[in-house]
């Protein structure tokens, strides 16, 4: 007999629907108290089990498109993607094997092709984050350009030391010049076996820097998994300006193209040479295994979606939108003789601290959830907001920290 469990169950479906939409909120200590201890031996059904996740994993979660989600660079995902999401776990694709992916991995070339271009690259494929992306990459400048030291500022993300670690690679951290970018009087004047990781749109404070240092060294990656997406902005593609020049770029599109966990990109100005470098290939496989993951599924496809669904346009109309919001409370914080703003965003990460003798803890104890985050630069803690939710409200954030100051 057939097991129904693996056909559509309209009833079973609609529930999981309705509760989507409804995002159920309950005593989540007690519904987490109330799972089994142990692996349970007999199970309970499709429909009780939502019921019981619900209110888990939908009403526990975080609402990243709430008007007051301002902290993270993690942004809402808009409901196509569900759509696509839903549909990848559906057929469950696997894109090591074309004969159980004879689409899917058309898609993916398709969504690379489409978005390369704009960063100057010729390809590349995607990966579940930047952290592998930036791994990546470096590990393609170990192959093709000899290199056996990584250098970056002290402000790089921390997959740039992690990578050079596992591939042997020596580390140099180099401090950062008074605008927060990679200090370029600190670089060794030879760089002909280094890589140089320059990061646009650094994860503190969303500083890019200075891409005219692109070429100095035997590689340069550029790390632009926040501020890559802006590159399809008319308005900011300027701020990345150069950034063809580089021999990869990690993107991450589950920061700013708004996609479901995990979506990144590496691309490569040459990506024939780069894919060759980080290949192997296996007696199962009818071709090569390319890069990092062995079997993965089709996140091209929610990125597709909403590429297709938005254009381009609709892309640049919602990063500008978040721009604008960034821009917004950081005038309000210039204004303010409470508080002290860091700089002025570059990329929508606002950084302030209250000059009137609280704490940068205390003030954040009385923000909504989800409305801030703290990180140290320069020696001090701030207070660190994202502009990564279309839909959150100033006037709303700013209500919040206009009573927390007092
Ligand atoms: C600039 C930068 N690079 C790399 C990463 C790592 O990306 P992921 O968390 O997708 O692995 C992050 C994450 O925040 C980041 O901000």
């Amino acid at each position: 007999m057939r097991d129904s469990s693996f056909s559509a169950d309209q009833a079973g479906l609609a529930q999981g629907l309705a509760a989507l939409l409804d995002r159920p909120k309950g005593d989540v200590a007690a519904a987490l108290a109330a799972l089994p201890e142990s692996l349970p031996a007999a199970g309970q059904g499709e429909i009780q089990t939502l019921t019981q996740l619900a209110p888990l994993v939908l009403g526990g979660a975080r609402h990243l498109g709430a008007e007051t989600a301002f902290a993270h660079m993690d942004p809402p995902t808009p409901w196509i993607a569900w759509v696509a999401a839903l549909w990848n776990a559906s057929v469950n694709q696997n894109l090591l094997h074309p004969d159980v992916a004879p689409v899917a991995r058309d898609l993916e070339a398709q969504v690379v092709a489409w978005l390369a271009p704009w960063f100057g690259m010729d390809g590349g494929h995607l990966t579940p984050g930047s952290t592998i992306a930036n791994f990546t990459a470096l590990w393609a400048a170990r192959e093709l350009a000899a290199v056996d030291t990584v250098i970056a500022s002290d402000t790089v993300h921390l997959s740039a030391a992690k990578a050079a670690h596992l591939l042997g690679l020596k580390y140099i951290s180099v401090p950062t010049d008074q605008r927060g970018g990679v200090d370029a009087a600190e670089l060794p004047g030879d760089l002909s076996r280094t890589a140089l990781v320059l990061t646009a749109g650094t994860t503190s404070a969303g500083v890019i820097d200075d891409l005219g240092l692109i070429g100095r060294a035997a590689w340069t990656h550029v790390d632009a998994a926040w501020a890559g997406p802006l590159r399809l902005s008319p308005r900011y593609a300027g701020l990345l300006d150069g950034i063809e020049k580089a021999d990869s770029v990690a993107v991450s599109p589950h920061k700013w193209f708004f996609q479901p966990k995990e979506s990144g990109l590496i691309l490569f100005r040459d990506s024939a040479a780069a894919h060759q470098a980080v290949s192997f290939n296996g007696a199962y496989l009818a071709v090569p295994n390319v890069g990092v993951l062995g079997s993965h599924g089709a996140a091209a496809v929610p990125l597709l979606a909403t590429l297709l669904a938005w254009g381009h346009d609709g892309v640049a109309k919602r990063l500008d939108q978040t721009m604008a919001l960034a821009d917004d409370l950081a005038a309000r914080l210039a204004a303010d003789p409470r508080v002290e703003l860091w700089r002025q965003p570059e990329t929508a990460v606002i950084l302030w601290r209250p000059m009137n003798g609280q704490s940068v803890d205390a003030l954040r104890q009385q923000f909504p959830a989800g409305m801030s985050s703290a990180t140290t630069v320069d020696g001090h803690l701030w207070v660190r907001h994202v502009a990564a939710n279309p839909n959150a409200d100033i006037e709303v954030i700013w209500t919040a920290i206009d009573a927390a100051l007092g």
